[in-house]
């Protein structure tokens, strides 16, 4: 059977989905597709490209998400980025913060679809085996999204660009931060909707604001795919019916216990290569929300883990996990005698 990653996505989230959490994700699902945080061309262009644009093997499929509106510079970005073997390269044109707007690129991009079907183009030019893709808002400030959405994505599509991932939600560029930007703007998929039923040759993933992931399988009716940002960061688990509920896989639902432990050989490894173990255990600190343990699992890891280094700080964790595992064991003997 053939499992179409983009079927099912955690979204791209910068100091959130570096190549740490990507691993963790990674042990709750199998076929997902994962995320880089964005990653500007210029500082894979003139940075430390290495540490840019490594990662763990096992984290495929996993595409890697550019900034920028250079067609020369995404171009080389993107080939280099090839070069690593990431499954898709997505260009960001949603992302609304200040940093980025000063760039002239994110979501400022919606106003220029001509400079985005350019730079689709030169990356698709440098880059042939692998989809370059695009993430956009429904529109920006005062834009009709009726008018803007459809415009944006028929433009940038004579690039050849086939997938778009819609978040959608106008960004507004004045008055509110890069937080509020992913509240405040009213979400409108039925628009999305419109998008994927008027376009029907394109690839439309639909994402912003779906908080379960029974939510998203609603979805997976109207759209080609769905994408999960902060859901699926703050409760991990939620992953671990993907397999199984999106794909159909013949696999069991995946426990946060579970995942932990297939997890725990990869923070030993990273702890002795110098990562510090707060570096992975911030990933983690939403498992078992709502369940027994929960309280002390994440007590025990924000107040030990920082500044915890070297291989031993692993039994942090484990005392962390050995705390939820005694409370499990507590909570299914009180269900015996209830
Ligand atoms: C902490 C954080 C960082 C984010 N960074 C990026 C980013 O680097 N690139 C991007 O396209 N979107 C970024 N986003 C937006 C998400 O990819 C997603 O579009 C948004 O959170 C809406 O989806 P959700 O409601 O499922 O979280 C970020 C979101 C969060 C919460």
């Amino acid at each position: 059977m053939e499992f179409k990653p983009s079927r099912f996505s955690v979204a791209p989230m910068m100091d959130w989905t570096d190549r740490h959490c990507r691993a963790f994700h990674r042990c709750f699902t199998k076929h997902a597709l994962l995320y880089t945080e964005m990653v500007t061309a210029d500082a894979i262009l003139h940075g430390d490209q290495h540490r840019l644009l490594s990662y763990n093997d096992t984290e495929h499929p996993v595409g890697l998400q550019l900034g920028g509106s250079d067609p020369e510079k995404l171009a080389l970005a993107a080939k280099l980025g090839a070069s690593y073997g990431y499954d898709e390269i997505n260009l960001n044109c949603g992302c609304p913060s200040d940093r980025v707007q000063s760039g002239a690129f994110g979501a400022c991009l919606m106003k220029d679809p001509v400079r985005v079907s350019d730079c689709v183009s030169a990356m698709n030019e440098a880059v042939s085996d692998i989809p370059i893709t695009v993430k956009c808002r429904i529109g920006v400030d005062d834009d009709d999204p009726y008018k803007r959405l459809f415009e944006f994505v028929d433009e940038v599509s004579k690039s050849g660009c086939r997938h778009f991932v819609v978040h959608a939600r106008k960004a507004w560029l004045k008055g509110l931060s890069a937080k509020q930007n992913r509240s405040i703007p009213p979400l409108d998929y039925d628009l999305v909707a419109k998008l994927k039923a008027e376009r029907p040759d394109l690839e439309i993933v639909l994402n912003g604001g779906l908080g379960t992931l029974e939510t998203a399988l609603e979805h997976l009716s109207r759209f080609d795919g769905v994408m999960i940002g902060r859901a699926a960061y703050h409760k991990p688990e939620l992953l671990g019916l993907v397999d199984r509920k999106v794909f159909g896989a013949d696999t069991p639902v995946v426990e946060a216990f579970e995942a932990l432990q297939t997890y725990r050989p990869y923070m030993v490894a990273q702890l002795e290569a110098g990562v510090h173990l707060h570096g992975m255990t911030r990933h983690m600190i939403g498992c078992f929300s709502g369940k027994g343990g929960a309280r002390q699992w994440r007590r025990t890891l924000s107040e030990k883990a920082p500044g915890a280094k070297g291989v031993e700080s692993i039994a942090i964790f484990d005392e962390a996990l050995e705390s939820v595992a005694q409370q499990l064991v507590v909570a299914e003997a009180e269900q015996h005698v209830g």
